[in-house]
């Protein structure tokens, strides 16, 4: 949500009513800058805000009440979050809407904007000599224009860096065909798992070494969305393999061919030319067609072995479907030596720009569970579902249907997850993509949205019992 702190929120934060509340500021471990205040002068009860300015708009995390209904406020928090933030009021900002969790803190920015140092409860101060130096690392470096999106993954300062420094190694690499096949980067994160995914992938000094993400949730919760906007920001092309007894060595390996070879060896050519010319003939033609027919055993290289010799991204979509003659494939790219062995080909070696990203869907119908040792080979991540709030926003961006609409939606969702979770229904029931199709529905005039939305989720359910339960749940969320 993007919001404007005006002079009247800078004012109010320091007014005597609000002043006294405001505790302390200090740069966290993660590059953030943090602020504690206490949520009134009765209670005693403390909270903080975070912000964070990569160069472009800056983002604070703070949740507030100010922010509900449907035209959000800026609040005094945030005029009092902008004191420690470089910049003239009225100053854009985007709002994260969510509790902050607090973080060690490694410097006491108080004294430079209140004259007196912070007083932190919440906040953890672990400020010493040899902090100095962690301190003059976490600035928070300038994004290049072109870059300057990633800001809204809010990574922390040292993932950031390595990111950067990635992306300029690929930005001097990549062709046009791969700069093509780029995704575009749409996923909204509900919590950590953004970073956590991000951070595994470049891990170590210099974010030399990486662990494969390994992306579970529900059916969609958004994994092959996290998986597209991963490569987005690490400017990586996309392969997509899909888990299934389809997929063998074979197909992903490559196999030997028959391949045109170029040219004849001059020996041959020399005697074609010399008959041509005793008969009286061009030899030209003759030479040419019999290059074209010349054939030699050659390789065709699979997906994936052309995915790791091109340093490109793979996404192995539903891993726990993967059948183990694949598995043990994907051991050596997973491994920290990070080689495929090819059988007739020989041993790949990744190139530093490689990743790989797994995805799948525990306990849904149809789906296995994955080796333990496999799994292990991976940074598993959960994925949950988008908040409701967040949710709705979705729906709306999508697929540009009324923000009511969108909102009686997400609450729909909302009460079907309870359902799903008190184990009224099954997990089938709980479709963001059915969400979506209620809402076009309705914008084509299709009918109500009750009536389309009742239509879209329960035409594919042949349980009578759990027809009539979702049925109920709409009409208490949707009333047309
Ligand atoms: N967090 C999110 N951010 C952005 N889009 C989301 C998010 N969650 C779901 N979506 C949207 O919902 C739809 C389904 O998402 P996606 O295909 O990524 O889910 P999935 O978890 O891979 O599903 P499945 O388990 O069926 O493979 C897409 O249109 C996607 O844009
Ligand atoms: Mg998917």
């Amino acid at each position: 949500m993007l919001l404007k702190i005006y002079p009247g929120n800078v004012n109010r934060a320091l007014d005597d009513e609000h002043k006294p509340l405001l505790k302390g500021y200090g740069l966290g471990r993660d590059g953030k800058i943090y602020l504690e205040y206490l949520t009134d002068s009765i209670s005693g009860k403390r909270q903080v805000v975070a912000a964070l300015m990569p160069g472009g708009t800056p983002t604070i995390y703070h949740d507030c009440k100010s922010f509900e209904g449907p035209s959000p406020k800026p609040c005094w928090h945030l005029g009092a979050m902008s004191l420690a933030m470089p910049g003239h009021v009225p100053m854009p900002v985007n709002v994260e809407r969510y509790q902050v969790t607090p973080v060690p803190i490694i410097k006491d920015l108080t004294e430079g904007i209140l004259d007196r140092p912070g007083d932190f409860e919440l906040l953890e101060l672990v400020e010493d000599d040899s902090m100095t130096g962690e301190a003059e690392e976490l600035v928070v470096p300038e994004l290049p224009k072109e870059d300057s999106w990633i800001a809204r993954y809010n990574l922390p300062v040292r993932v950031l860096k390595k990111v950067l420094a990635f992306r300029e190694k690929q930005k001097e690499t990549l062709t046009d065909e791969q700069k093509a096949r780029i995704p575009e980067a749409k996923y909204i994160p509900s919590g950590n798992e953004f970073i956590s995914a991000v951070s595994a992938m470049v891990y170590g000094p210099e974010g030399k070494r990486w662990e494969a993400p390994l992306l579970i949730g529900p059916k969609g919760s958004g994994k092959s969305t996290m998986a597209e906007s991963l490569a987005a920001v690490f400017m990586l092309p996309v392969n997509k393999i899909f888990g299934g007894i389809d997929l063998n060595a074979e197909a992903l390996l490559g196999a030997r061919t028959l391949v045109p070879s170029e040219g004849i060896d001059l020996v041959t050519e020399a005697k074609l030319r010399s008959a041509c010319k005793a008969a009286g003939m061009d030899s030209e033609p003759l030479v040419q067609k019999v290059r074209g027919a010349q054939m030699k055993i050659g390789f065709e290289p699979g997906i994936l072995l052309q995915a790791v010799e091109k340093g490109e991204m793979i996404v192995v979509d539903e891993i726990n479907m993967v059948i183990p003659e694949v598995t043990s494939l994907l051991h050596g790219l997973l491994d920290w030596q990070k080689t495929l062995s090819v059988p007739g080909y020989g041993t790949v070696t990744a190139p530093s720009s490689f990743r790989l990203v797994g995805c799948m869907n525990f306990g849904y119908s149809g789906t296995k569970n994955i080796n333990e040792a496999f799994q292990d080979r991976f940074r598993s991540i959960q994925v949950p579902h988008l908040s409701s709030i967040q949710l709705a926003n979705l729906v709306s961006q999508e697929t540009g249907c009324k923000d009511a609409n969108s909102r009686k939606l997400a609450d729909l969702f909302e009460k079907l997850a309870q359902g799903v979770a008190n184990g009224d229904f099954s997990e089938r029931v709980l479709s963001i993509r059915a969400l979506f199709r209620v809402a076009r529905e309705e914008m084509d005039g299709c009918g109500m949205l009750k009536t389309v939305a009742t239509s879209v989720l329960t035409e594919g359910l042949n349980d009578k019992f759990e027809v009539a339960q979702v049925s109920d749940i709409i009409e208490a969320c949707i009333r047309d």
